[in-house]
């Protein structure tokens, strides 16, 4: 079996979509079997450390849980940087691996749980010449986050902002970075620009709401009742509570430059027949999600007129610009709650990710 550490979710992704389209799983999956081995041969294993084991979320198929366990501390390819991870959240992406049907999934596994992470590089590979021993960092950590040691790709984190905490600079990396890329993809927004964030209460409609706000766009955003206020304080203009049958009254008269769907998904009611209408002749529908051809056809660029489904792509500058937007006071932290690296605190937390109804961010102190 190999080890799935040093592949992110996204290449698995885009696998099981190729895979779903060309009927050779079994040669694509050797291929990649064959690559990663070659890709291990060069790993460098940390010669200065007082142990060899860690403690880390895994999960595998079967028993299909998350389960903290003790395992080997990754080694380090000359591109990456080994991190002591301080501080970790987790995202729906975290937890759909395991609701996946897609068989072509289970060759990654076990799969050692998470990305967003803050913490502080400990070891670093010869061509890493952008951080230190010692930097504090924030962003993807391919070899996991829920665990006390992980790797990460010198292109995929940043300095951490040094007004937040570990803890809160976990929280903001995948959310964040997703917005950022999906709200500049048409366009870069401007004062005159007027935009729609569907699901602004939830992680990545929160700091799209106050990214296109940065912009001075004026935004609205579609919540349900319980938390308007928390979208208000987002510093959204107009607010549209999807509970309130009547709530498309409030747009008889408006049209968006870009709306950005953080909602549908193949599991979730699809926004875009509702609002699509909404948008001017010339506007943009930017979605993070949405029906599987929709997906697949952005992989191939080949997408439908207007519309594009975005898929994060880790790197340091969009990093770099969200803790400027952080440092600048322009994107506030969510509110986040906090669990500990146990097994009662990673089913609680997998629990209520899975419920679709989380505020906020769900974070880790490691
Ligand atoms: N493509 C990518 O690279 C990428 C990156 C990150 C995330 N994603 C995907 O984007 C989606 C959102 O991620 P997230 O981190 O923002 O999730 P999240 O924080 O779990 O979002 C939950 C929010 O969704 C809202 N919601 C659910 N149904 C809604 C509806 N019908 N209308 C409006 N809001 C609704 C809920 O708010 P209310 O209770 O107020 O309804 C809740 O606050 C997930 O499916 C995730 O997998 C994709």
């Amino acid at each position: 079996m190999v080890s799935a550490r040093f592949i992110t979710f996204m290449e698995i992704y885009q696998c099981t979509l190729i895979t779903t389209i060309f009927p050779t799983p079994t040669v694509l999956a050797f291929l990649i079997t064959f690559f990663t081995r070659l890709i291990i041969n060069c790993r460098k294993t940390p010669h200065n450390m007082k142990r060899d084991s860690m403690i880390a979320t895994i999960y595998d198929f079967p028993p299909q849980e998350f389960l903290v366990s003790s395992t080997q501390i990754p080694s380090y390819g000359p591109d990456e940087v080994l991190v002591e991870v301080k501080a970790s959240s987790i995202n729906p992406v975290d937890y759909k691996l395991k609701t996946s049907q897609l068989p072509i999934i289970r060759w990654f596994f076990p799969w050692n749980a998470g990305r967003d992470f803050a913490g502080i590089v400990i070891a670093k590979g010869n061509n890493v010449k952008k951080f230190n021993i010692g930097d504090e960092v924030f962003g993807n950590a391919c070899g996991g986050s829920l665990q006390e040691y992980s790797i990460a790709r010198q292109n995929e984190i940043a300095l951490k902002p040094t007004k937040l905490n570990f803890v809160e600079a976990a929280s903001i990396g995948l959310a964040g970075a997703t917005s950022l890329q999906a709200l500049k993809w048409f366009k870069t927004l401007t004062h005159e620009d007027t935009v729609l964030i569907i699901g602004a209460s939830g992680g990545c409609g929160g700091f799209g709401v106050q990214i296109a706000k940065s912009y001075g766009s004026k935004v609205y955003g579609v919540c349900s009742a319980k938390n308007v206020e928390l979208v208000k304080g987002f510093g959204c203009d107009v607010i549209l509570d999807y509970t309130n049958p009547n709530f498309l009254d409030d747009l008889k008269d408006v049209k968006f430059d870009i709306i950005y769907d953080t909602v549908s998904s193949p599991e979730d009611a699809d926004q875009e027949v509702i609002f699509r209408k909404y948008l001017k002749g010339t506007g943009k529908y930017v979605a993070i999600n949405g029906a599987r051809s929709d997906m697949i056809r952005g992989q191939l660029g080949c997408e439908r007129q207007g519309y594009h489904c975005h898929l994060l792509k880790w790197n340091t500058e969009d990093l770099n610009d969200l803790r400027d937007l952080v440092e600048n006071n322009l994107v506030k932290i969510m509110s986040i709650q906090t669990f500990r690296l146990t097994q009662e605190d990673i089913d609680r937390a997998f629990g209520l990710m899975a419920s679709r109804r989380t505020v906020g961010k769900l974070s880790f102190e490691i």
